[in-house]
Parts: C-alpha cells; sequence; structure tokens
C-alpha cells in the first residue's frame, strides 16, 4: 500500500503565511527554499505543498525535507512566470503553503534502486534518508544535463555514507560521472542484481523507461508524476490521469496503477484548458 494521509486532507487545506528563513542556491537553475510549518513536519517522501507565491500565482512542489530544527523545505526550478518570481524571495519575505497532500513513497525493505533527473531528485533524496533509517542497501542513478545542474549529490552521499550503497552519476554532456542519461545504467544493474524495489522521480519519458525495465525484471516499482494542479485536493479535475487525479491517487503511483495507464504516462501530459501536450521520447 502506498503512503496515505491519516486524515482527510481538506484538515491540510488551509493556507499559512509562512517566513522563509533561508535560501540555498544549488545550482544556476535550482533553489532551496526553508520556512517553518507545523503541518510541514508531518510530510512524508513523495508528498507536496501547494505554494503561494504572494501576486503571482499557487504552484505544487514536493516536500524536499523536513528537519530536525523544525524547518521543512520545497527545491524549486525556474522553469515559468511563478518559479521566476519565486527565486526573486529573499529570507523574511512571506509565502503561503497548503498541505502537504497526496500520498507518499512506501518504505522498503532489503535492496533498493532509486533513479532520478532534475529536480526529481528533491523527493528521492528525502525518501533516501527514510531508507537509510531501515538500513537499506540502496544504488542511486542521479541524473542531470550537466555537472552544473547536479542535484543534491553532496546531501546523498553523506546520507548513504554508512550504508552498503552506490551512486551512479550520469550526465549528457559526459562533464561528470559517466556521460548519459540515467536509465543507461539500468539493462547492466536489473542484468546483475536483484532489486526488491525502484523508486523514480523526474521526466516522464525517463519514468516510463525505468517502468518498463521493471516490468521486464519483475520487480515492484513506484514514480511520482506531475500534472497541471489547481485545487491540489482532488475537486478540479485539472490532474487527471486515466481514471486517476494525481493530486488525490498519487502523485506517487505503484507498477499495478501505471499498467492502467501506460498509453498515457510518458507520452502526453494536459495543458491549462485540458488539451493533449505530447511528451518529447
Ligand atoms: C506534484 C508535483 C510536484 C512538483 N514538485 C516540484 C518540485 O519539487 N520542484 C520543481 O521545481 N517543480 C515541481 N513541480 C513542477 C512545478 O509545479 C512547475 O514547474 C511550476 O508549476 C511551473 O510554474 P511556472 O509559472 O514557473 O511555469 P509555467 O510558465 O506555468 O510553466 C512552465 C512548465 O511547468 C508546467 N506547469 C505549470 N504549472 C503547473 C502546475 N500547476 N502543475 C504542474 N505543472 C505545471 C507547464 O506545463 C510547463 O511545462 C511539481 C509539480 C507537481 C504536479
Ligand atoms: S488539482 Fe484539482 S483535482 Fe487534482
Amino acid at each position: 500500500m502506498l503512503g496515505r494521509l491519516s486524515v482527510y486532507p481538506i484538515a491540510y487545506n488551509w493556507t499559512r503565511t509562512v517566513k522563509i528563513e533561508k535560501v540555498v542556491d544549488e545550482n544556476p537553475k535550482v533553489k532551496t527554499f526553508y520556512f517553518r510549518d507545523r503541518l510541514c513536519l508531518e510530510a512524508k517522501p513523495g508528498q507536496f505543498l501547494m505554494v503561494w507565491i504572494p501576486g503571482v500565482d499557487e504552484i505544487p512542489l514536493s516536500v524536499s525535507g523536513v528537519y530536525s530544527n523544525g524547518l521543512a523545505s520545497v527545491t524549486v526550478a525556474r522553469v515559468g512566470e511563478a518559479t521566476e518570481a519565486m527565486h526573486r524571495l529573499k529570507p523574511n519575505n512571506p509565502i503561503g503553503v497548503r498541505g502537504p497532500f497526496g500520498n507518499s513513497f512506501e518504505i522498503s525493505k532489503g535492496k533498493i534502486l532509486l533513479v532520478g533527473g532534475g529536480t526529481g531528485i528533491a523527493p528521492l533524496a528525502f525518501l533516501a534518508e527514510k531508507l537509510a533509517e531501515n538500513s537499506c542497501e540502496i544504488t542511486f542513478i542521479i541524473g542531470a544535463k550537466s555537472a552544473q545542474e547536479l542535484l543534491f549529490l553532496e546531501r546523498i552521499k553523506k546520507t548513504l555514507s554508512q550504508l552498503k550503497s552506490k551512486i551512479i552519476v550520469m550526465t549528457e554532456d559526459g562533464s561528470f560521472g559517466q556521460k548519459g542519461v540515467a536509465t543507461d545504467p539500468l539493462d547492466y544493474l536489473l542484468r546483475e542484481e536483484k532489486y526488491d524495489m525502484i523508486y523514480a522521480c523526474g521526466p516522464e519519458p525517463m519514468i516510463k523507461k525505468v517502468f518498463l525495465a521493471a516490468e521486464e525484471a519483475n520487480i515492484p516499482f513506484q514514480a511520482s508524476l506531475e500534472r497541471i494542479m489547481r485545487c491540489g485536493i482532488g475537486i478540479c479535475g485539472s490532474c487527471m490521469l486515466g481514471k486517476y487525479r494525481v493530486c488525490r491517487d498519487g502523485p506517487v503511483f505503484s507498477s499495478h496503477q501505471l499498467r492502467e495507464v501506460i498509453d498515457e504516462i510518458g507520452s502526453y501530459k494536459r495543458d491549462f484548458n485540458g488539451n493533449k501536450v505530447f511528451l518529447e521520447i
């Protein structure tokens, strides 16, 4: 069973105004924002917040961590109007947060493979911290376009340092680690090792490739997916994926659920008007 909220999401559906306490530049396009909010401290890896950027928009963002000093964080790539406005925010500026919403990754035991690309690394870095508490044996594939765009490498190294573990870094231009994409090592790894669970988060065509490889190797799989979101609590229908609402039934989906929407994942999304937008494979 994927992790579920213990109470109906409406209990988390009020916007709290919080002050940004710290901003960290992770790379030229990505920043992490730290803030203090009691409900966010309950967040589990895979859950997301609706974050209101005053005067601009409200957008869905995965929780990238909760910390023993009472802070929580989101990690944001600059891609458009709202995320650009968020990148201009400084400590002491206010933002609004609703949530945490959605389900979470089920924390497995045993031998685990994590595959992350781009900002998809953020919820997986948080997940790796929980898996480490279970003494899992972890192989973590981190994918990025270039060395400059790598995310959370030091944080992941620190998390895995006490475990039997391996980090494989793939960059598209070969400027760090191995040259290639995050899915390139899969053939070899799945031939050589028997994993108990594979987790993925990142661009959807990448997730689809990892899912198909997991299916072929008969290994259970969980992935966090993104769709356009407005309400975040299952009412508006803008995040439909087949019969599912990603905000309410996801954002984490199991192998069983992904088989039901295989024609859609990695192929197309819906835009703000509900029209199909085909994805680059
Ligand atoms: C559950 C979930 C978790 C996410 N977690 C993260 C995260 O941790 N870090 C991160 O950087 N991004 C994350 N995103 C994506 C983030 O929400 C979008 O990048 C953001 O909404 C773009 O807003 P914008 O105004 O800057 O860009 P826009 O100009 O609106 O659009 C730029 C791109 O973002 C997509 N997008 C725009 N609005 C949304 C929306 N409301 N929901 C989904 N996609 C949208 C558009 O299709 C377009 O491809 C997540 C999305 C979802 C659904
Ligand atoms: S965002 Fe409204 S139903 Fe999912």
